[in-house]
């Protein structure tokens, strides 16, 4: 049975916001996803979760049977569930926190987030997530080959970290969801008839020089890209509708050819420095 139902006419602005920057994230892409969502579904699928721009602009306006967010970052996930069960909890450690926008704080912060078992302290790691997400390079979240969080200081005039209304709207927001720690493949092969599947898997590099895909130690590569889209024709052959964002290249346009593609602009950082900003092709794919 299709219930969820959306308004397309649907404005950016005045929408709960993600509490994370991310990369690859969606907010400048947001109108050009909205107004190409199906209008009607049973259940939400988003197994690339990330910054959540598209689920957190929309989720109040849905009415699914159930919503379930998926990625293969555990600490994100972490971070989730903590917004999701302990809001209050996460707000009241964030006005206290005690590590200010200076290089040695922010050293400091991220050694302690990555000694902090995350399991035991939920909060705290979960708040020290949103300081280093706000105080780091560009927002970055990269791991060394030992899963620790290495991204350097961000130089920030002044980092805004996220009241207590935000983090209790975004609480909201996520308070229908199952929150899951999977690869997408785990997740795409529960997804019915009726469905439908919101991806937005880590980008191909638009250069040799932007490789952004390494967002958990694992990597997104190639022989990835095929796995999605044989996951991808799976979906279609259970009558799953999907729409999936990437970057626009030959390789990606030819891998996803017997779908519909549409071709739309977006700004982002386009080298591995993030200060060099363009306008590059991105597409969205869909089966319907
Ligand atoms: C482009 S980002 C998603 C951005 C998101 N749409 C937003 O608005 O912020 C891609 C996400 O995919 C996750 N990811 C990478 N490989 C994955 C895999 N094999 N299974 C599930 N998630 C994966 C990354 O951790 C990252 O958060």
């Amino acid at each position: 049975m299709v219930t969820a139902f959306i308004t397309v006419s649907h404005k950016v602005d005045g929408m709960a916001r993600p509490l994370l920057k991310w990369a690859g994230g969606k907010r400048q892409l947001l109108h050009e996803i909205i107004t190409r969502l199906p209008s009607g579904f049973s259940n939400y699928w988003e197994p690339f979760f990330g910054g959540g721009a598209l689920f957190f602009s929309i989720s109040e306006e849905f009415c699914a049977h159930s919503y379930t967010i998926s990625d293969i970052n555990s600490v994100l996930c972490l971070f989730y569930e903590t917004v999701r069960d302990k809001p209050m909890d996460l707000a009241e450690y964030l006005a206290g926190i005690e590590y200010h926008n200076t290089p040695s704080e922010y050293y400091e912060a991220r050694s302690r987030f990555n000694l902090l078992d995350g399991k035991a302290n939920p909060v705290e790691k979960s708040g020290l997530l949103i300081y280093l997400n706000r105080h780091c390079f560009n927002g970055l979240y990269r791991v060394n080959s030992h899963g620790e969080f290495n991204v350097p200081f961000g130089s920030y005039i002044s980092p805004r970290m996220p009241g207590r209304n935000q983090i209790m709207e975004a609480s909201k927001c996520l308070s229908r969801s199952t929150i899951l720690n999977r690869d997408f493949q785990d997740i795409l092969t529960e997804a019915e008839e009726g469905d439908f599947v919101y991806l937005d898997p880590p980008y191909e590099p638009v250069s040799q020089s932007s490789s952004f895909t390494a967002y958990s130690k694992e990597g997104f590569n190639r022989d990835q890209q095929k796995r999605l889209s044989s996951m991808l024709w799976e979906l279609d052959n259970k009558g799953v509708k999907f729409l999936l964002s990437n970057s626009g290249n030959e390789y990606l346009e030819e891998l996803y050819s017997a779908f519909k593609i549409v071709k739309v602009g977006a700004r982002r950082n386009i080298n591995s420095k993030g200060n060099s900003r363009g306008n590059v092709k991105e597409i969205l794919v869909t089966n319907y």
